[in-house]
Formats: structure tokens, C-alpha cells, sequence
């Protein structure tokens, strides 16, 4: 075993990781410095702080990461219209480098050698991690305990918690908990009956938002502002990223938008089966792509379109701090300068639909599309002449074809 001077742990209090931190300690015998990040999960961060001190660690990080995580990280995807396989959200992946990058900078600081993190070998998390960690500083060596230790399953686990007096936690049931990963943009959860992919989720899966069934019954009409292709406003009122995005989950849980039932890709080779709750970041996707709608040249729009599923693969794979995400990222960003405005759209029962979209930056010209006599000059020959020449190719096929 290499020999490591001082670690930094991503530290959540959880289970998984209070065991790792015992065994981090009992297996290098050396300093485990922690941090437990604010990303928004909801749950009170500082009873960490006490959990981290019985486990005799000194310097116990808790920082809050929330405006740095929508503005660095969740608002830039989204002017990508980001989403993996057509429609995960990416709420874990895009968290993940974040946390890196924390990691990485408090190991600086302290002149630590090694970072921790809590990730299985099965997950698509361990990827973000490290491979995030060997852009920022390929010095820094990364232990994965769940890689080196001889704990096999999560009952393996609940064994050695037993054996160390690690209080384990237990759902409102009083059952073992399915793995789940919150922050801001989305709550996953994963394990246990949800690895049926045959077997319908059982409704106390969902965490934060209503059942569209139950949501009520009067839609709720909202308007987001725009500026440069981020959400500025709600109703009117500016807001920083993370309030913004906490003001919409609040809205979106209401009214059961943003629910996803999945079997996804997974990049280490298997495929798994999710729950995931995207409240705000659903809204906020419907309503980007309607700034975009009247802002954007078609071409531009289409050429995002065509690498949005390119740009979504490497933030679900790990390829966040990577110079082809800064290049893709750069094409995106340019493409924003315009997209400003408001768009109003209708949450009702699961939906959180565009009814209405307006911008200083229009491309839009009604007196250019009207059906009515208009002002602008359109010399409805000239359709004759385009459709012509690009019928023609398809002329000399089908005469060809003998049709
Ligand atoms: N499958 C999702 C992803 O790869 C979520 C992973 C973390 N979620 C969890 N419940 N453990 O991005």
C-alpha cells in the first residue's frame, strides 16, 4: 500500500462515507481532513460537523456551494439544452466536478497527497471524480475505498456499521434507505426494488415532488426573465442563480413537473434504472428552449441541437474539465449573447408548458410570417424557384427510378 501523508474526504455523514472515513483512518493511519458540500440536498449540514468531530477529525470543512453550483456549473449546461439519452437532466453528474474541484483545493491548501470520495466501481461517479481530479492536478492520487476494501454489497456494509457502532441510517419505514444523491438541480435515487426495471416504483420513492395526479387541479401561470441565456427573474423578481432555481423546484414540486422514471446507459458499461426529480430544472429547460425559439438564427439553433448530445455524453461521462467540454462550451456560450427575454409558461399537473414568449432580440417578424397581406417585401415567386431547384435532384430520382 502507498504510502499517503494526508487525505481530503467528500464527507456527507452518510453511511457510506462515515464508514469510509473509519476506514481511511484505520487503513493510512493518517490525517482525514473533511468536506461536506451545501449543493442544496435539503438536509441540515450541521450535525456533519459533530459527526466528524467524534470520528476525531481536526479540520472539518462544511462550505456552501450553492450559488457557485447553478451559476458555474447548472446554468452553463443548460444553455446547452443539455440532457443524456434524450432526457436525464444530469443533476449527479454535473454536481460531481464541483466537488472535485473543492476537493482538489482544500488538498492544496493543506498540503494534502490524496482526495477520498465515496463512489462504487459500478457508478459513473467514480469517472466525474477522478477524472476531473487528474485535469486539476495530476498530483494529487485518489483512494476509492469501495474499490480496495473487501466490503462487497450494502449488507456487507450494514455489518462492518454494526461491528464499528456507526449509527445506520434507516427510511421513514424503517427500512434500509435506496441510494440517493440530492442537490439543487435534482434528487436521484437508485437500488433496491427500482433494480427491477419490470417493476413499477412504489410512489414513497418520490421526494420532493407531488404525484401530477394529486398536484392541483388550477394551473399556476409563471414568467422567467432571460439575459445572455441565463434565467434572471421569476414573476418579475431578480434573483441570484441559486434562489432562482429553488424558487422554481418550490414551484415545479407543486405542481409534479420534472418526475423521470429511466433506464439509462450507464459509462462503465451496465444498465441502470433511476427515479429522478428535476422540478425547476424542467421548467427552466422548456423555457430556455422558448427564448431560444424567437432569438435564435435557425442554423445557429440547429447546430447547437447537433452537438447538445455529444456535450451532455461528456458531462454524464466525467469529461467536464476537459479541453473538448471548453471548446463545446465556448461554441454554446457564443451562441447566447441575444438570448434574452421572457417566457411565460403554464405548470399544470405534471406539465410545464411555453404559453407565450417575448425578446428586444426577436428574430420574429409577424408581418414577415402573417397569412395576411404584409408590409415586408416577399415575392411568393421566389418559393416557386426554391422549391423548384430543390426538386430537382428528386426529380432525376424518381424519373430514374421509373416511378
Ligand atoms: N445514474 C445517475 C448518474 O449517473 C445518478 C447517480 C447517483 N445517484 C444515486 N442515487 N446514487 O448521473
Amino acid at each position: 500500500m502507498t504510502k499517503i501523508e494526508k487525505i481530503v474526504l467528500s464527507y456527507s455523514g452518510g453511511l457510506d462515507t462515515s464508514i469510509i472515513l473509519k476506514w481511511l483512518q484505520e487503513t493510512y493511519g493518517c490525517e482525514v481532513v473533511t468536506l461536506t458540500a451545501d449543493l442544496g440536498q435539503g438536509e441540515e449540514l450541521e450535525p456533519v460537523r459533530a459527526k466528524a468531530e467524534m470520528s476525531g477529525v481536526k479540520d472539518i470543512r462544511i462550505v456552501d456551494l450553492r450559488e457557485e453550483f447553478v451559476r458555474d456549473f447548472v446554468f452553463p449546461m443548460l444553455r446547452a439544452n443539455a440532457l443524456y439519452e434524450g432526457q436525464y437532466l444530469l443533476g449527479s453528474s454535473i454536481a460531481r466536478p464541483l466537488i472535485a474541484k473543492h476537493l482538489v483545493g482544500i488538498a492544496r491548501e493543506v498540503g494534502a497527497d490524496a482526495i477520498a470520495h465515496g463512489a462504487t466501481g459500478k457508478g459513473n461517479d467514480q469517472l466525474r471524480f477522478e477524472l476531473a481530479v487528474n485535469a486539476l492536478d495530476p498530483s494529487i492520487k485518489v483512494i476509492a475505498p469501495w474499490r480496495q476494501w473487501n466490503i462487497r454489497s450494502r449488507m456487507q456494509l450494514l455489518e462492518y456499521a454494526q461491528k464499528h457502532r456507526i449509527p445506520v441510517p434507516s427510511d421513514k419505514r424503517g427500512e434500509a434507505p435506496f441510494s440517493i444523491d440530492a442537490n439543487l438541480l435534482h434528487t436521484s435515487t437508485e437500488g433496491k426494488s427500482l433494480e427491477n426495471p419490470a417493476e413499477v416504483a412504489p410512489d414513497h420513492v418520490y421526494q420532493r415532488t407531488v404525484d401530477p395526479v394529486d398536484a392541483p387541479d388550477t394551473p399556476e401561470i409563471i414568467t422567467i426573465g432571460f439575459e445572455s441565456g441565463d434565467p434572471v427573474s421569476v414573476n418579475g423578481k431578480a434573483m441570484t442563480p441559486a434562489a432562482l432555481l429553488t424558487e422554481l423546484n418550490r414551484l415545479g414540486a407543486r405542481h409534479g413537473v420534472g418526475r423521470l422514471d429511466l433506464v439509462e446507459n450507464r459509462f462503465i458499461g451496465m444498465k441502470s434504472r433511476g427515479i429522478y426529480e428535476t422540478p425547476g430544472g424542467t421548467i427552466l429547460l422548456a423555457a430556455h428552449r422558448g427564448i431560444e425559439s424567437i432569438t435564435l438564427d435557425r442554423a445557429a439553433a440547429h447546430l447547437k441541437d447537433e452537438i447538445m448530445p455529444r456535450y451532455a455524453e461528456l458531462i454524464y461521462n466525467g469529461f467536464w474539465f476537459a479541453p473538448e467540454r471548453d471548446m463545446l462550451q465556448a461554441l454554446i456560450d457564443h451562441s447566447q449573447a441575444f438570448v434574452s427575454g421572457e417566457v411565460t409558461l403554464r405548470l399544470y399537473k405534471g406539465s410545464a408548458s411555453v404559453i407565450s414568449r417575448a425578446s428586444p432580440c426577436s428574430l420574429y417578424s409577424a408581418d414577415l410570417v402573417t397569412f395576411e397581406e404584409s408590409a415586408i417585401a416577399f415575392d411568393h415567386h421566389d418559393a416557386e424557384g426554391f422549391i423548384r431547384l430543390n426538386g430537382l435532384r428528386l426529380r432525376s430520382w424518381a424519373a430514374r427510378n421509373g416511378r
